[in-house]
């Protein structure tokens, strides 16, 4: 038995989390898990409400499940950042996430906008460090509003959170045993501090551990750039949290859309969060439009960390029948079916 914790968020959320507990249940059912969920009311609505955004006893609750599954965080009535700190990013550092997990993956029968491309040529992982970098916090206003302002906004890199990092994604990339080869995405012509550090890290522990993965190293411009002409040399890429973050929003436009983008914020050690990658898509709110394969795709991932590999590969696998065989298009409101409709088709498929 796992116990989840949900929290389905502000906007389309508890639409596209709905369906992911449904397939979710109906895979567990027939394999003899059991899969135990409390709901938070944490988002938005809630902050509108009371005030509160993650508070410190709800935190601690969090700390006692086994995985937690998150819809969309992000309301139009609230000031950008809020949430965005308080929630998302504060369950970041607290659960110590430090692996940010974004599979950029075309199934068959989903539209790419890359020419020529198809799922054998998109098919690899961003591991993105998910505590560090630029979102640490480090840095401040200094005479804010005159026009002597200074703003610093510092890079916060730790041989501990680069290693960790690093050691992830090479066990990451021997276990998916594809291409066996391990990508580090930096800015090592510039970023002569920080990419030092990484770039280090990368070969010594490669070389002492990893023999048998092929280290190579891209700029992130030039990750971007052959991310789009040339995304077949790409198996896994490794990369700080700021880059990470970036990169992966192309990652989900090349596979299709943010309507089929999954992620997991990783703590190998400690409790895991799984969402869809998008945002709560406030104008589609409550119009049963939104895509929930990415959420569904969540809930697969979520059961690949806790073990359960068959049951997230039956989903996965229905997840690119339903793709392949029935939906129109990837796009909210362009399926063909409504959300609730590809809820069912996934799991009429599983
Ligand atoms: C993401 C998001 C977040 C990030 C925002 C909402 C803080 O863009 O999960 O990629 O920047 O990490
Ligand atoms: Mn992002």
């Amino acid at each position: 038995m796992y116990k989840i914790a949900v929290l389905p968020g502000d906007g389309t959320g508890p639409e596209v989390v709905r369906e992911g507990l449904k397939v979710l249940d109906a895979v567990s059912d027939a394999n003899g898990l059991k899969l135990d969920y409390t709901q938070y009311d944490l988002g938005g609505e809630r902050y509108l409400r009371t005030g509160e955004v993650l508070p410190d006893s709800v935190l601690e609750e969090l700390r006692q499940f086994d995985a937690i599954y998150l819809g969309a965080i992000g309301h139009p009535d609230v000031k950008p950042g809020i949430l965005e700190k308080g929630l998302l990013l504060r369950l970041r550092f607290e659960l110590d996430l430090y692996i940010n997990l974004r599979p950029v993956k075309l199934y068959p029968g989903v539209e790419t906008p890359l020419k020529d491309k198809g799922p054998k040529e998109i098919d690899f992982v961003v591991v993105r460090e998910n505590t560090e970098g630029q979102y640490a916090g480090a840095g401040g206003i200094l005479r804010k509003g005159t026009k002597h302002e200074i703003a610093i906004q510092e890079s916060v890199c730790t041989r501990m959170g680069v290693e960790r990092c690093l050691r992830y994604a090479f066990e990451y990339t021997r276990r998916r045993n594809m291409g066996n080869k391990l990508t580090l995405c930096g800015k090592t012509n510039v970023l002569t501090y920080v990419f030092d550090l990484w770039e280090r890290a990368f070969h010594e522990i490669g070389k002492q551990d990893y023999a048998d993965i092929t280290r190579d190293y891209a700029h992130v411009d030039a990750t971007v750039m052959w991310m789009v002409k040339n995304p077949e040399w790409f198996d896994v890429i490794v990369t700080e949290n700021m880059f990470g973050d970036i990169i992966t929003d192309l990652g989900a436009m090349i596979q299709g859309g943010m309507g089929i983008a999954a992620g997991g914020n990783i703590n190998p050690e400690g409790v895991s969060m799984f969402e869809p990658i998008g945002g709560s898509a406030p104008k589609y709110t409550g119009q049963n439009v939104v895509n929930p394969l990415a959420a569904i795709g969540a809930a697969a991932m979520m059961l690949d960390t806790l073990g359960e590999t068959a049951c997230a590969r039956r989903i996965e696998k229905s997840i690119m029948h339903v793709c392949a065989t029935h939906m129109k298009s990837q796009a909210a409101g362009k399926m063909g079916y409504s959300t609730q409709e590809v809820g069912d088709l996934v799991i009429k498929n599983l």
